[in-house]
């Protein structure tokens, strides 16, 4: 098991155990029916080709105006994609499709609860269903093109639904993961300034209906606080007519949609002409200080992208029935649940719940049962998955094409597992590399063109072109293996805009470092740093080595560590926390969280748990910690920053390395023992 610290530690290691996987090749039969088996693609994307050769992705779409320039570059790094084009989002989604496909299932909407049924919606009902809540938005909610909505939606079919009625508005959709707690979607309706608030009710998780509605109360009151005040929330009931939350309803201020919607039975909404520049969404995501990012995206250029790539490399088909495991409250549901699937015309399966439950059998039950023949997952639900019924997968009567995993390095051991016993050897696996600022996937091999390498994520996408650069900017030799950070040389469409009311942090944070003049129009001057480390190997794969910043990635979702420590340190005897990522066998890395006291308190489990309740209530419950140590110091430097890499070290039971040059290097032992003594 690797551990954050990789691209430090063992990069002598990493490029030994990169030799020992062996390829293997796509099935014959794959190949026959696959979109692209045509290698001639990259030719197409030739550098040469750049920025034209994206125009093959915008092709798929329909746009009420074609685009005069492809690329405006000329503000660098503010790319401007497909200048002058005009489409709607919505309408690619669901109105294309309506005269092949009006009949053919959109959605199937998969209840945790067993005995309850799957709904099948169809793009015609899909389009009914959008129209009808669009107006809705319009007529009750006030909301106009430009305004941002913020949903905090469960998986449940009215999640695309109501993304999908934004779009077609020209209304940019915020939606919050339905995990973050109240204080988190506060401080995400806050920096969006959104007046209007789409929630549910309730949902089911791990056999239990959650109330879910008195989260977006206590938001509204916090939001309100925060100076942003939420004029409307509109509650979606999970099951309609029986409303299953505590919290009241506030009278002028709470809709409850289903009952209203009674009012707009057969309601249409023109789509929006939005120019491509128009931005689609706000994804927020963590980074290296505390507050949250809202990675602004556009619709021409994004959905674009994450067309082109989904039919590219997700191999999807209007035919194919495809389930994405993720959340759609994370990046990866908004491009490869809702916005590529549905754009090509798939028939997409919506999970409310636990892979898990009631038990490891379900997610092949749910295969069989929809015939689903795309499965996209991540790491961290494939270990669990594997720990919790080995040998389920042979059970079922399913056959996978294409699996897709994402979200963090998998390793061999478990992309076989995964290839092997849930693929049962007849599915392609492609491992996407990319993130929520880059709209879709950067590297990845061809499904039906490249050999897969368990472990590595294969090459560059056509038409991205990365360099591995080292500290000094300089480029590390292509194919050398040794490790560096990522970054895309070359703009590209999928690539988010800006940060949302924040542009020179957009610049600061992704462009200054490796900028080799901020004067330059010229776009080659401005490379995209990532933030990860990685690796290329000889045959041009590369293999992602996790964050190079203090990002933290939890099963395979980002935490900025500031945003856990300044949790901890919200509780009043805390003096210094600092929080570092622990391998773990289920979920990749975790965080813990290591606290000193202010003087005069004594550590006991009382503080350590309300460390970790202040976590869970700031965050959520995803974030929180694997353990709280309570040290008597951190290690610093001599100027006083805290030294996570030597906690990290001590955390993931590896050397710390040379200490003598801090401030307290007595300091690491003890805290050796201390952890040793907790963990048994
Ligand atoms: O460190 C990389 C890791 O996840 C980060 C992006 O996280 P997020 O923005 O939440 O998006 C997740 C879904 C795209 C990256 O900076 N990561 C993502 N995919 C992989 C990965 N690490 C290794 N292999 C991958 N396939």
């Amino acid at each position: 098991m690797k551990t954050a610290r990789d691209e430090r530690v063992s990069e002598a290691e990493i490029a030994v155990h990169w030799q020992e996987e062996e390829y293997y090749q796509p099935p014959v039969p794959f190949i026959k029916q696959a979109n692209l088996a045509d290698p001639a693609i990259y030719e197409r994307f030739a550098p040469e080709r750049f920025p034209a050769c994206f125009a093959e992705y915008a092709e798929l779409l329909d746009w009420y105006r074609r685009w005069d320039t492809v690329l405006d570059s000329s503000h660098p790094p503010f790319w401007r994609w497909f200048v002058g084009g005009r489409l709607n989002a919505s309408y690619n989604c669901i109105d294309r499709h309506l005269a092949r496909f009006k009949n053919k299932a959109a959605l199937h909407f998969v209840p945790e609860p067993e005995d309850e049924p799957i709904h099948h919606v169809t793009y015609q009902e899909l389009s009914y269903r959008v129209n009808e809540f669009a107006t809705l938005l319009r007529e009750v909610a006030r909301v106009k093109k430009g305004d941002r909505v913020t949903l905090h939606l469960p998986m449940v079919a009215e999640l695309p639904i109501a993304m999908l009625a934004c779009a077609r508005i020209g209304a940019i959709h915020s939606q919050v993961f339905s995990g973050y707690s109240a204080k988190s979607l506060a401080d995400r309706i806050i920096d969006a300034g959104s007046s209007v608030l789409i929630t549910m009710d309730a949902y089911y998780r791990g056999g239990r209906l959650l109330d879910h509605k008195a989260g977006a109360d206590q938001a509204v009151e916090l939001a309100e606080n925060g100076g942003q005040r939420i004029e409307k929330v509109l509650v979606w009931e999970r099951y309609p007519g029986r409303y299953s939350s505590k919290a009241p309803l506030v009278e002028g201020r709470d809709c409850l949609v289903n009952e209203m919607l009674k009012g707009y039975h057969g309601c249409r909404v023109k789509p929006e002409e939005s120019a491509a520049e128009d931005p689609l969404f706000l994804m927020y995501t963590s980074g290296t200080t505390g507050r949250p990012k809202g990675c602004q995206h556009s619709t021409g250029g994004y959905l674009s992208y994450v067309t082109g790539t989904a039919k590219y490399v997700e191999d999807i088909h209007p035919e194919d029935v495809y389930w994405c495991m993720a959340d759609i409250g994370w990046i990866t549901g908004h491009s490869y649940i809702v916005y590529g699937p549905l754009a090509l015309a798939a028939s997409v399966v919506i999970y409310e719940g636990l892979p898990t439950w009631p038990d490891a059998g379900r997610p092949w039950r749910i295969a069989q049962e929809l015939d689903v023949n795309i499965f996209h997952t991540s790491p961290t639900a494939i270990r669990g998955l594997r720990r919790a019924g080995p040998d389920e997968p042979a059970k079922y009567d399913y056959h996978f094409k294409l699996m897709t995993t994402v979200g963090e390095a998998i390793e061999p051991e478990v992309w076989r597992w995964y290839h092997d016993v849930v693929g049962k050897g007849e599915a392609v696996i492609v491992d996407t590399w990319w993130q929520t600022e880059t709209g879709g996937f950067l590297t990845s091999t061809m499904p039906a063109i490249h050999p897969m390498k368990p472990g590595s994520t294969g090459p560059a996408m056509p038409g991205i072109y990365p360099v591995i650069l080292d500290d000094e900017g300089r480029e590390i030799p292509e194919g050398s293996g040794r490790a560096g950070n990522i970054c895309i040389s070359n703009p590209w469409p999928g690539c988010f805009q800006t940060i949302w009311k924040d542009p020179g942090r957009f610049v600061a944070q992704y462009y200054a470092r490796y900028c080799r003049d901020p004067e330059s129009t010229d776009w080659r001057d401005w490379p995209y740093m990532s933030g990860d480390g990685a690796m290329q190997g000889e045959d041009g794969y590369y293999r992602i080595l996790g964050r190079i910043d203090d990002v933290i990635n939890v099963a395979g979702h980002r935490l900025g560590a500031k945003e856990i420590e300044s949790a901890a340190l919200s509780v009043a005897e805390v003096a210094e926390a600092a929080v570092v990522p622990v391998a773990d066998e289920i979920k990749g890395r975790m965080p813990e969280l290591y606290v000193s006291l202010k003087p005069g308190f004594t550590p006991g489990e009382d503080v350590r748990q309300r460390v970790t309740a202040a976590v869970t209530a700031e965050i959520g419950p995803f974030a929180r910690p694997k353990q709280v140590i309570m040290v008597p110091d951190m290690p610093k430097t001599r100027s006083g920053k805290i030294m996570r890499r030597v906690l990290a070290a001590l955390s993931n039971g590896e050397d710390p390395g040379d200490v003598t040059t801090l401030a307290n290097p007595e300091v690491v032992e003890e805290i050796r023992q201390i952890r040793n003594a907790l963990s048994g």
